[in-house]
């Protein structure tokens, strides 16, 4: 992970599911303010579902959680994982080329989750403003960089095109540590 784009090898996607990983970044912790009973949401970049399980069970049956990842090898991972977890009716997974299309969600999502994922992504700029389209007014979008390999100065660049696509700034800062922002629709 760092700022030259590179997408993260599927096979890292295990390491991101280790249990220890939730003594410093706990989903239910992190997302509690921002989830709850019957919401759409969406985890951007969500590999094998680190964030989107728990998501699921905070939506409940009656919410909606979209899975979107541009590796088929990660959603296949996720889709296992949610059908283990008897989540799968809440959880859909959406390949980028494929089943993935912002048009279809426009207004759609309560919240959108941005984690470990922007700086992977070569086109920013259009990535925030398909982001703006899906988030519903009034909505929120919770963005995360890992401070280890993205610089503050390329968090701040990300932060203004969110802006340019017309997202506000929270001044909420979601997570107390690292790189993080609550964009709001
Ligand atoms: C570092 S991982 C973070 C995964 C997850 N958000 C987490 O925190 O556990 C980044 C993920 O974003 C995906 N990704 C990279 N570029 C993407 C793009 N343009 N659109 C959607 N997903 C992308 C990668 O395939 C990878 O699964």
């Amino acid at each position: 992970m760092n700022n030259n784009n590179q997408i993260c090898p599927w096979w890292m996607g295990y390491a991101l599911l280790i249990p220890l990983r939730k003594l410093g970044q706990n989903p239910h912790k992190i997302l509690g303010p921002y989830v709850s009973k019957g919401m759409t949401v969406m985890d951007y970049g969500s590999a094998m579902g680190y964030f989107s399980l728990p998501m699921a069970k905070m939506t409940g049956d009656s919410g909606k959680v979209y899975c979107v990842d541009i590796q088929k090898k990660m959603l296949e991972k996720l889709s296992k994982r949610a059908r283990n977890a008897r989540l799968d009716h809440v959880i859909e997974p959406l390949l980028l080329g494929e089943s993935y299309n912002p048009e279809m969600l426009k207004n759609q999502v309560d919240f959108i989750l941005l984690f470990a994922v922007v700086h992977e992504v070569p086109d920013r700029d259009q990535l925030f403003r398909d982001i703006y389209k899906m988030t519903k007014s009034g909505g929120s979008v919770l963005f995360a960089e890992p401070a280890a390999h993205v610089s503050v100065q390329h968090f701040k660049h990300s932060l203004k095109l969110a802006q340019e696509a017309g997202f506000g700034l929270s001044e909420n800062k979601p997570m107390p540590k690292g790189l993080s922002a609550l964009l709001v629709k």
